[in-house]
């Protein structure tokens, strides 16, 4: 590292313009002193503020009754790619998601979304379910490529707009508010064959089918969320490549994508703001993925700025720029930026944005969306220069965390404790956000009784993230709805709470045993403090009398006994 550079990074200390609350905005390479104080004296981060728990089992998975405030949004969640099939019905044009299944041999069994649950001729038996679990709000996606077969407004095909409209007349007949998500992951394939995300027109084309969608269905949509988890879209679909597009570019067109992802989102926001909010009133977010990451040692300074900067590579990306000042955050800027200079690059790979870009960027969510799985443990390390990638960026190491069960999916292990952690962060580092966890849930081997545990364990730790450390929880989303197809891994690891049969024509569905659980959870509204306890715990009578006894002989005794052994 050229030493000028060194000198030249800047301490943030707090108060100051810019430093915020961004920890790993103190000490990018390493003062290692200077950070510490400044950690101690000003900044009590989440990782202290739980640093007792970490060695303490029995803090950490403490069980807490309790029910979330009145009006608690339950929901469930889907996705157009994953349930619905009729991939060509009735005009639909192809997605990518489409193409990459049909040709690609690398998912189990070859499986794909041609059929999948079969929802889009199967709309009352959804919606019979939907009701059956009493869910307040339903999250699916709509499929652009059924709205619009080519990507545009021009090749609108109307029978794709009745399927979303008979779906929503359904939710709301049913009490069931639609959660909407304009795109999840499954691009028109014509819009992939001129650049798809790496080209910025993608900023208006987006808008356009939004502004569509705002106006077609907004009457009945009260809860937009533009993109699902953009950090997945841009890391796997042109870093490591293995979702379609399957662009392999570890070192820049992640970056590039995320830039234009961020603005798309952005002006779709707007345009709902400027054309559609005062006469619909709804909502508009994003859905953000994030783990939680855990410092591998909670009391060395660096591991625990490294599980920050491990935050703000994952959702900070995305997070920072909408939640606070519309720009990256600083560890994306100095990682990518020295990273940038050493590998003798003529500028950062991460791209930056104007002035008015910032401006436009800033305030364009109205909820915290949070999709949440899992909890990695990260240790830090002076990661390799070759190949330029946003994984080495990082400057970090990441494991499993030890003590938890697994799931079916490996590198998923349940954490719930995670999940607390992880709201609490995001209140302190956003300014106290209003959340939603837009997804949440498990892939289990065989036994369904597992998923009932993760669904109790993380909902516990939601609720005392909510009742105990004052994070303004709104709603919780259980992934899935139904088994479904679960993209790379194809039907091999499902998440449904209904079992679907996929070797049967008509997809029966059935409730599984996690179903009846959520249920009771959602009639509860959390986990009220259990009747057959309650006679065990109790109150006496306000004038009840609490006193102590002793009697002079025992008291003269004893004292007797003190001074004769002091003398
Ligand atoms: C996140 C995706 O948004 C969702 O579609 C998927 O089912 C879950 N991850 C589980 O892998």
């Amino acid at each position: 590292m050229d030493s000028s550079r060194v000198s030249a990074i800047k301490v943030w200390r707090l108060g100051e313009p810019g430093a915020g609350t961004d920890v790993s905005a103190v000490c990018r390479v390493c003062l290692p002193r200077v950070c510490t104080t400044w950690l101690r004296n000003s900044y009590q981060s989440v990782w202290d503020k739980f640093k007792s728990q970490t060695t303490s089992n029995f803090h950490r998975k403490f069980y807490h009754y309790g029910t979330f405030p009145e009006g608690f949004s339950w929901g469930i969640s889907s996705s157009a790619y994953q349930i619905e099939g009729g991939w060509n019905a009735d005009g639909k044009g192809p997605s990518i998601w489409d193409t990459f299944t049909q040709t690609t041999d690398t998912i189990p069994d070859k499986a794909n979304g041609n059929v999948a649950c079969d929802s889009y001729n199967r709309l009352n038996e959804d919606l019979y379910m939907l009701r059956a679990l009493r869910v307040k709000s339903y999250r699916f996606s709509l499929s652009w490529s059924r709205i619009f077969p080519d990507g545009t407004r021009k090749s609108l095909n109307q029978k794709g707009v009745d399927y979303y409209n008979r779906l929503i007349d359904g939710l709301i007949a049913y009490n069931i508010k639609p959660m909407v998500t304009l795109y999840h992951w499954d691009l028109p394939e014509a819009l992939q064959k001129v650049n798809g995300w790496e080209s910025a027109e993608m900023i208006d084309i987006f808008n356009d089918y939004c502004d569509f969608c705002f106006a077609t269905f907004g009457d009945r949509v009260k809860f937009w969320i533009t993109l699902n988890q953009p950090q997945t879209i841009a890391w796997s679909g042109y870093g490591l490549g293995n979702m379609p597009p399957n662009v392999v570019d570890p070192g820049y067109r992640p970056y590039i994508v995320a830039h234009n992802l961020i603005k798309a989102h952005a002006k779709a926001y707007h345009t709902y703001d400027d054309k559609y909010r005062q006469s619909q009133g709804g909502l508009i977010s994003i859905a953000l993925n994030a783990d939680w990451f855990e410092p591998a040692d909670v009391n060395v300074v660096r591991e625990v700025v490294t599980a920050d900067r491990a935050m703000q590579f994952q959702l900070g990306w995305f997070a920072h720029p909408i939640f606070k000042n519309g720009d990256y955050p600083d560890a994306l800027k100095w990682q990518v930026g020295n990273k940038s200079e050493i590998q003798g690059l003529p500028q950062s790979r991460l791209p930056s944005f104007t002035e008015e870009e910032k401006n436009s960027i800033k305030g364009t969510a109205d909820v915290f969306c949070v999709n949440h799985y899992t909890t990695k443990i990260v240790s830090h390390v002076t990661a390799r220069l070759q190949p330029h990638s946003y994984e080495w960026d990082r400057d970090m190491r990441e494991a499993e965390e030890p003590d938890s069960p697994t799931t079916a999916i490996p590198n998923q292990k349940a954490v719930a404790w995670g999940l607390r952690r992880l709201l609490n962060w995001i209140k302190e580092e956003y300014g106290d956000p209003e959340i939603y966890i837009t997804e949440n849930g498990a892939a289990v081997e065989w036994d369904d009784s597992e998923r009932v545990m993760f669904y109790k364990t993380y909902i516990d730790e939601a609720l005392k993230a909510n009742n105990l450390d004052g994070v303004r929880l709104q709603g919780y989303t259980a992934t899935a709805f139904m088994d479904s197809f679960e993209w790379l891994h194809g039907y091999k690891f499902l998440f449904g709470l209904h079992h679907v049969d996929f070797t049967n024509p008509d997809r029966p569905r059935t409730p599984k045993y996690s179903a009846h659980y959520y249920y009771n959870i959602i009639k509860n509204n959390g986990f009220p403090f259990p009747d057959d306890e309650k006679m065990l715990y109790g109150h006496f009578r306000e004038d009840f009398m609490w006193s102590t006894a002793s009697s002079a002989y025992q008291v003269t005794y004893t004292f007797t006994a003190i001074l004769l052994l002091r003398s």
